[in-house]
This record gives structure tokens, C-alpha cells and sequence, in this order.
């Protein structure tokens, strides 16, 4: 990288805080700065102490470890010697307390049947598939692939994997055949557990015959296993293919959780790098559960009588960490809901939350510009007054975005808390907590204790307040990823090389005067305009803060004087039409809020972006679309819905 490119200019002011009502302080784990800097000295004076002090408190161990960590850079052991089963900790143990009767799972299907397991329901589920998983052979240590909707079986298929010790890899239920079939001959999958179909807006997704396809060209897996939810009709191979609901039947319903080791692999989660295949993340068994523990119950403040919602699918990792692990482990009643934000209408997230009465809810920025984009009245014909805690992950949010969830979602009453965390992190790292730190729109805050983050230039020196630079965590934490999957050499390199003993996270951030975090998204959506490099979010920011604008996606093009141009991609609100005079009005907008130096060269509008399945904007589309004039090479396997790339391009030739 040349030195023009090595400083990250940040350009996001923002000065509005909000503190923590004082009715939350009031009942939360962590109910003010004074107790949050507590652990958090804590934790930086002997973090091992610490660390073992929480693993001790909060979570059940078969067996104690002999050490806290074994930390041979760039790898790392934790709790040595320990023995502990997650499924053991997310169900058995609450079958010894009051919880056993407690909903586990409130379940609702796209088209509106609903089903609640309680934890002593779930439990039996979990042991009973335990028993079919062992039965088709799979032993410690076999990897499982699971390719499902968002049902209740998935769930319980995972803590199943987990009681076995057969690592999972969940496969979104959205990816094709060719995804599939990549991730299963990485893991060298024996078995895979699917459903006939599921429902997402409106229709069905057909995954029994995508995983027929697949299965043409995965040898290392024996079995199929299938889940009737739709009840279309799929083809059975017999021999290979066994329908869940019979093999469910032909064992018992109990089954011991085993006595795994502490480093035990959990999951591989495979996610995209900007280039080449897909990378497999491996967790493993206790520090991963710890940190997903510790999280979900400070940050969310869970509390016994909450209905617990996360959006996310638990094809991504943030369904792993707050669906699953973290939520169960709690004793939490956790709400799923298989389908679509918009199906039948735009208001059936309000409509969810009402009828349950949902207290915490977590969801991405990207849902929340389309809400945005849908218009209030939806929420607002809807009693969203259980609500008492928001939440936000996957990118940065724009203060506007983050202003509207606060006043039209929460009413100015509930506390956001926006959390920075990655598939590799394993769980949040930074963010508020909601009784205790001032939040400020758009910025993660501050990490959690026992997490060391840090802004550093890319030869490790620490920025200085307000000075842009990599972020990067400083000690190793214990639900890090452990490497890739069949490549240390890409984990190593990946994480660990770019800046010399930190954990490269590939996001740019800074920090402001207070301390917290602004994270400007991953190093490779940063633009470098006349040697000064800017986030796109932050422009895009500024696009998204007037009130013609819905969403917009900035990258960067060559540019001879400048090094790189700003395109920025638009789409309006409803009604607005796009004229030219938007166009200037636009780029004059940008250069007000932002300064001249970010003000885009040219603007296009679009009637919808390219985005990935998980929602996040395909800014390398885009960038492609933006200097190669149309032409499109890079990999869109990801990509969900091909005719926006189609429509951009069509307006290229124009
Ligand atoms: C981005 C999702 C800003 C970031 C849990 C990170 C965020 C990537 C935030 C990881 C946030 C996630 N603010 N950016 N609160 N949360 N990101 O692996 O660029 O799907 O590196 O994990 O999302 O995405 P992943």
C-alpha cells in the first residue's frame, strides 16, 4: 500500500448523547459507568483472572480447566483442560430450575402457524435427534452440514451437533447448489440435514432439491436427513435420504450430553473474503460459549420475563451467537419468525412484536432503511410499547438511520445499542451497555470488558483521537475464531500479518476524544480521494440524511487528478422523481455536510441495489459497474437478486 492510502480520513460529526434512562440503570446487570469501568479495570489488570472468574460464575463445567489460556500468537487455547458441553449449559440446566417449564422457543412460520417448545420440550428434541445423529454414524468429531429455513429444528439440529460433538456448518438457507457444494467439500461434511422447503415472501424455497443437486458432487457425505415443512413433494434417495420426522421416531428421548473438551470444535461458518473462496471460521466449545453468555446477557439485559427477539438468520453468525448459544445459555425465551420483514405487508415485524410482545429487539441497519423506506405508518399503527431495548449489527448505521429506530421504534425511551462484532469475533466486542454507557448515533461506543481494541496506523501505532486508522484488538479473547478451516497459512496471514501482533479486524474506525468508536466499515469500502481516504458510509451517510434519498451505496472509480472518484448510487423515496436538479442537489448536500473533499463526482439513481442475501450492499458491484463501464467478473454467487445488476447495467449503455 503506498503512503497515501496508510491514513483513513474521518469526516462523521456527530454530536448528539443520549445517557441510559434511569429507569433502566435501575434493573440492569450493569446499571452504571462506575460498575461497567469496574470490570472493565478488572479485566485489563488480570485478564485471565477475570476471564476465569466469569467461566467459574456463569457457565456449567463438568470438569474446571487447569489453565485459563495458552496464547501462542496467533493462536489460542482457552480453559485448558476443561470439560463442557453448550447443549448441556442452553438446556440441562435449566431442567434442574423452574425454567424447565419456561417457553424456550416461540416460533412463528412466514404464513402463520405457530409452535412454543419449552426448555423441557426442547430438551427431549435436542436428545432425541442426538440419538438419530448417532445412529447415522456420525461421532465426535464428523461434520454436520445443515442447510435449513428458519424453523425450530434447526435450532434444535445444532445443539444436537454440539451434544455429539460433531461440529456443525450451517449453510444459509438461500445459498445454491454451487455454495453448497463448496462448503460441504471443505468440511468434508458426512451428513446433511435439510427440509423439504420454506417460506419467504409468499413462496416457497424448494432446498431438498438444491441439496439434490449438490449431493451430486459432495462424496464425503453418507446421509441426508429432512425436515417436512412445507409438505411439496421432494424426491428420497433411498439409502441416503430419511425423512425427520420418521427416524425421530425409532429412538429414545434421552441421550447424555458428552464430556467435551474445552477447545472442542463447535462450528465452521463460512464467510465471504473480498476475493477467492469462502473462508471457513471454526469456534470451538468454551470460550465461545462464554463470550456469546457474557454478551447476550449484558448487552441485551436480559431479564427472566423477556421475549427476546433477533431478526437474524441463523444461517449467518449472528443467528449462531443471538438466536441459539447465547440466548439459551441465558434461560432467555427466545421469539424466531421463519419468513420475510414485508410478507404479507411491510408492517409484520410490528405486527410480530405486538402480538408477542416482544421487550428486546435486535435487527441490521440495512432492515432499518428499508423500514425507513417503507414509511412510519407501518410501525406506527402498531403498540410497540413492550419494547424496552433495540439493538443493531452488520454495519455501520447512519446517525439519521439510528435517529429514526430511536424515536419512531423505541419512542425516545428504549436504549440502542449498536455492536460491533464479526463472524470471526465469535461474539459482540464493542458496544454499549444499555444501563450504563452514553450512547451517541452511529458510534459501537466502547469495548466490552476484557476486550483491548485499539486504532492503529498500518505500521501499529496508535492513532490519536479523531485520526482514522485499522482496527485491530490487541489480546486474544475467548470466543476468537481458532484458525480457517483446512488453511492456518490464510488465518495467519489474514488476521495476524497485517499489522505485527494484533488481530486484524479489516475494518477502518477512529476513536473521538470520549474514547468510542466510530467504525467507517471494512478497509476495502474506503475510497482514497486526492490522498485522503474517506469511508463510503460516511458519505453515504450524508446522502441518506436528506429527504429525498432512501439508501446509497459511494465507491470509488479511477480518477487521473484525484486517484479516486466518488460515484455515489441512489435510490429515492417514494414519490420523489430523479431529475438532474436532484442530481446537483445532491452532490451540493454532501459537500455541506461532509466538506468539498467528499463531495461525489457523479451521482446515479438506481430503483433498487445489489445486496447480498444477508442484506449487505455489493459495493464491488457497484465499484465494477462505477469504472469498468458496466461489465461486471467478480463473483455474484452471493448476490440476491440478479436483475438489479442487470438494470444498472442497462442504464450504463443508456
Ligand atoms: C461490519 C456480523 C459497524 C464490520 C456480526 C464487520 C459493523 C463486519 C457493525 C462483520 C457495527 C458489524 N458497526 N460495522 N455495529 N457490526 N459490522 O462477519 O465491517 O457478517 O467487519 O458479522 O460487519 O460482518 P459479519
Amino acid at each position: 500500500m503506498s503512503s497515501a492510502t496508510t491514513n483513513i480520513e474521518s469526516v462523521l460529526h456527530e454530536e448528539r448523547v443520549f445517557p441510559p434512562p434511569a429507569e433502566f440503570s435501575e434493573r440492569a446487570h450493569v446499571g452504571s459507568m462506575e460498575e461497567l469501568e469496574a470490570l472493565r479495570r478488572e479485566a485489563r489488570e488480570s485478564p485471565e483472572a477475570f476471564w476465569g472468574r466469569m467461566a467459574e460464575g456463569e457457565l456449567h463445567w463438568f470438569r474446571k480447566w487447569d489453565a485459563v489460556l495458552k496464547w501462542e500468537p496467533p493462536h489460542a487455547e482457552w480453559f485448558v483442560g476443561g470439560r463442557i458441553n453448550i447443549s448441556y449449559n442452553c438446556l440441562d440446566r435449566h431442567l434442574q430450575t423452574w425454567r424447565r417449564n419456561k417457553a424456550a422457543i416461540i416460533w412463528e412460520g412466514e404464513p402463520g402457524e405457530q409452535r412454543t417448545l419449552t426448555y423441557g420440550q426442547l430438551h427431549r428434541e435436542v436428545a432425541r435427534f442426538a440419538n438419530v445423529l448417532k445412529r447415522a454414524g456420525v461421532e465426535r468429531g464428523d461434520r454436520v452440514a445443515l442447510y435449513m429455513p428458519l424453523i425450530p429444528e434447526l435450532a434444535i439440529a445444532m445443539l444436537a451437533c454440539a451434544r455429539v460433538g460433531a461440529p456443525h456448518s450451517v449453510i444459509f438457507g438461500g445459498f445454491a447448489a454451487q455454495a453448497i457444494i463448496d462448503r460441504v467439500n471443505d468440511a468434508g461434511c458426512k451428513l446433511v440435514v435439510t427440509a423439504d422447503g420454506g417460506f419467504r415472501r409468499g413462496s416457497e424455497v424448494r432446498l431438498k432439491d438444491t441439496v439434490d443437486e449438490a449431493l451430486k458432487q459432495t462424496p464425503s457425505v453418507k446421509g441426508c436427513i429432512v425436515v417436512q415443512r412445507t409438505g411439496s413433494r421432494v424426491s428420497m434417495e433411498a439409502g441416503r435420504d430419511y425423512w425427520w420426522h420418521e427416524v425421530i421416531q425409532t429412538v429414545a428421548d434421552e441421550c447424555p450430553a458428552e464430556e467435551l473438551d474445552s477447545e472442542h470444535p463447535l462450528y465452521i461458518l463460512y464467510t465471504s473474503g473480498t476475493t477467492g473462496k469462502p473462508k471457513g471460521i471454526l469456534h470451538t466449545t468454551a470460550g465461545y460459549l462464554l463470550q456469546a453468555h457474557l454478551t447476550t446477557k449484558w448487552v441485551f439485559d436480559l431479564r427472566e420475563e423477556d421475549v427476546y427477539w433477533c431478526t437474524a438468520d441463523i444461517g449467518w453468525v449472528t443467528g449462531h451467537s443471538y438466536v441459539v448459544y447465547g440466548p439459551l445459555s441465558n434461560g432467555a425465551t427466545v421469539l424466531m419468525y421463519e419468513g420475510a420483514p414485508n410478507y404479507p405487508e411491510p408492517d409484520r415485524f410490528w405486527d410480530i412484536i405486538q402480538r408477542h410482545r416482544v421487550n428486546v429487539f435486535y435487527t441490521a441497519p440495512t432492515a432499518i432503511r428499508a423500514f425507513i423506506k417503507w414509511g412510519e405508518h407501518w410501525p406506527l399503527r402498531h403498540d410497540l410499547s413492550s419494547l424496552r431495548l433495540l439493538g443493531t449489527v452488520g454495519e455501520p448505521i447512519n446517525p439519521e438511520a439510528w435517529m429514526w429506530y430511536r424515536e419512531i421504534i423505541g419512542k425516545a425511551k428504549c436504549p440502542i445499542v449498536d455492536t460491533w462484532w464479526q463472524t470471526e469475533t465469535g461474539a459482540i466486542l464493542i458496544s454499549p451497555l444499555p444501563g450504563a454507557t452514553p450512547t451517541k448515533p452511529g458510534s459501537a461506543t466502547r469495548p466490552l470488558p476484557g476486550v483491548e481494541a485499539a486504532v492503529m496506523s498500518k505500521t501499529g501505532q496508535e492513532a490519536g483521537p479523531n485520526e482514522g486508522g485499522y482496527l485491530v484488538i490487541k489480546r486474544p479473547w475467548p470466543s476468537m475464531l481458532r484458525t480457517i478451516w483446512g488453511d492456518d497459512e490464510r488465518y495467519r496471514k489474514q488476521y495476524w500479518s497485517e499489522i505485527d501482533g494484533v488481530y486484524f479486524a479489516g475494518d477502518g474506525a477512529r476513536q473521538d476524544e470520549d474514547g468510542y468508536f466510530w467504525i467507517m466499515g471494512r478497509v476495502d469500502d474506503v475510497i482514497n480521494v486526492s490522498g485522503h481516504r474517506l469511508g463510503t458510509m460516511e458519505v453515504e451517510s450524508a446522502l441518506v440524511s436528506h429527504e429525498a434519498v432512501a439508501e446509497a451505496a459511494v465507491v470509488g472509480r479511477p480518477d487521473e487528478l484525484k486517484g479516486q472518484g466518488i460515484v455515489a448510487f441512489v435510490t429515492l423515496e417514494g414519490e420523489r422523481r430523479a431529475t438532474d436538479e436532484l442530481k446537483e442537489e445532491l452532490r451540493r448536500h454532501v459537500a455541506r455536510e461532509i466538506g468539498a473533499l467528499a463531495r461525489p463526482d457523479e451521482i446515479r439513481f438506481a430503483d433498487a441495489l445489489p445486496k447480498t442475501r444477508s442484506g449487505k450492499i455489493m459495493r464491488r458491484l457497484l465499484r465494477e459497474i462505477a469504472s469498468s463501464g458496466g461489465a461486471v467478473r467478480g463473483d455474484t454467487t452471493t448476490l440476491e437478486d440478479f436483475s438489479v445488476l442487470e438494470r444498472l447495467r442497462v442504464q450504463e449503455e443508456e
